[in-house]
């Protein structure tokens, strides 16, 4: 079978009927599994594909179980650069990649004339930390509780190049409170889905990984934060932290509850689907 061939045998075997989206998964798995790129593919679909058939139809069975392609094909591009994923880290989410470029042009902004300390706390994949090292010059920290999902993420800061990120495995603030940090810039995608909460698609509730996501009510984590954070930021310091698109307003009331409104400037931002999805603190009082 050439190339072209094998991407309609495994269009067909595909449970969903969303022909594009198949065409996708198709393409991604011959590239994975020949170790091209999509250009590549694109340039010798009509040449022998010379893959083992048994093999593109285990990816196809565990694609049609809903496992997610990201966790077959081991990859996620954040901000176009390439991050490994396993099933240990939550596949970075395009909303994410907003809330980043939103902190870098804030950064961009600033007349900074000090290398400042960033906090990606949660990390993750590390793609936040990453992608900030990437295009910005600062001391970078990034955090997790889990030495596995550390492994992911140690692994990416190599292979991206990012050699300025020192990691540190902990209980969320604790680590930094332990080592009397403190960041000019802290940002945190922590989990924040309650474990009630049943909308959240199967894929995602069966496949990743339930540290990543879950929480009893959802709140915890920032109700820890905003009780906690000024043992970790400089004077002058900001925060971004994203949340569900249902959290503003108790994120709201947390926020006021602990701290004192008028000393600080705050706003809440939208992603692109116009739903509410972040929380941008200064403690400087003239932005
Ligand atoms: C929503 S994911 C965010 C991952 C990544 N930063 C991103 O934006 O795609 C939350 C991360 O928090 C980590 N985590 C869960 N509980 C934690 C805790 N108590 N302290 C530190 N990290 C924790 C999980 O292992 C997971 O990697």
């Amino acid at each position: 079978m050439t190339n072209q061939e094998v991407i309609n045998y495994i269009c067909e075997k595909l449970n969903a009927k969303n022909p594009s989206h198949n065409k996708k998964i198709a393409k991604s798995f011959i590239c994975y599994l020949k170790n091209i790129s999509i250009n590549d593919l694109y340039t010798s679909l009509y040449e022998k594909c010379n893959l083992n058939i048994n093999k593109i139809d285990k990816l196809i069975k565990k694609i049609n179980k809903s496992i997610p392609l990201e966790y077959l094909i081991n990859e996620k591009y954040f901000l176009n650069n390439k991050f490994y994923v396993n099933k240990n880290v939550l596949i970075p989410r395009p909303e994410t990649e907003e809330m980043v470029l939103e902190a870098l042009s804030f950064l961009k902004t600033q007349s900074i004339n000090k290398k400042i300390n960033v906090f990606d706390i949660c990390t993750g994949s590390g793609n936040i930390a990453i992608s900030i090292a990437k295009n910005y010059k600062a001391n970078i920290y990034a955090s997790d509780i889990s030495f596995k999902v550390l492994k992911v993420a140690r692994k990416n800061a190599k292979d991206l190049g990012a050699n300025n990120i020192t990691f540190l495995k902990g209980d969320f603030l604790k680590p930094f409170i332990k080592l009397n940090l403190k960041g000019d810039l802290i940002i945190i995608n922590p989990p924040y889905i309650s474990s009630k909460d049943r909308s959240v698609d199967y894929s995602t509730k069966n496949y990743e990984p339930k540290k990543a996501l879950f929480t009893e009510t959802g709140l915890e984590f920032y109700n820890i934060f905003f009780q906690n954070y000024h043992k970790i930021i400089n004077n002058e310091g900001i925060i971004f932290l994203e949340f569900g698109y249902e959290q503003k307003k108790p994120i709201y009331d947390l926020m006021e509850k602990y701290i004192c409104l008028n000393k600080i400037n705050y706003k809440f931002f939208k992603d692109t689907n116009k739903k509410d999805r972040f929380l941008f603190i200064s403690l400087k009082n003239n932005i």
